[in-house]
């Protein structure tokens, strides 16, 4: 999947519905490959994060399905960073850092914690998915295929989190809030830095 988004098809029509002012088609991959880079690597450290204090736990069987499917995806982008020729995020080893201390310190306040967060999460990268394939045209058949792949494994992570009682989480509504602020701001730096 990797090689077969890794190449543009030449000479097909670019997608009509970008509108005058939008990025240009190299500076659109660019900033798509290197935002979904940077998310990937962030939600594999989540997920290593909640396994670290939730390893032993009846769940964690679980998270790791979730991870396995994360480290699919990055390996996926990975491929994409080098075949397009995209720098990847300076930000780097803060998404690093960051991603970790979300997934094991909202695991340390339980494991309905630890769900909340992947759904607040995962609620956002639904959204950002679904903005880039619309933005993507038939030139990029490939690459949009690869992020509606991932975008339906990430909705299944989400409800993953509800069917373990993400919503039943002690302050729910407020950690949800803080999550989906907290990951469209590492979205919008990742894009640009
Ligand atoms: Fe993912
Ligand atoms: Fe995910």
């Amino acid at each position: 999947m990797t090689s077969k988004a890794g190449t543009a098809k030449a000479g097909s029509a670019p997608n009509p519905r970008r509108l005058p002012g939008d990025l240009s088609h190299d500076a659109l991959i660019d900033r798509i490959v290197r935002v979904d880079h940077a998310g990937e690597f962030g939600a594999q450290r989540i997920y290593e994060g909640q396994l670290a204090v939730l390893g032993r736990r009846p769940c964690a069987k679980t998270i790791r399905h979730m991870k396995e499917q994360e480290e699919r995806h990055l390996a996926a982008f990975e491929g994409l960073i080098r075949s397009r020729r995209v720098r990847p995020t300076i930000l780097h080893p803060l998404w690093n850092i960051a991603g970790f201390a979300l997934g094991a310190g909202t695991a340390l306040l339980g494991e309905k914690a630890a769900m909340a967060c992947t759904i607040a999460v995962e609620e956002v990268i639904d959204d950002h998915y679904r903005r880039q394939t619309e933005a993507l045209g038939d030139d990029e058949a490939a690459l949009k295929e690869t992020i509606e792949e991932f975008r339906a494994e990430e909705a299944e992570h989400r409800d993953i989190g509800k069917e373990h009682g993400g919503e039943e989480a002690v302050g729910y509504p407020m950690m949800r809030a803080a999550i989906r602020a907290g990951s469209r701001a590492a979205i919008w730096l990742s894009e640009r830095f």
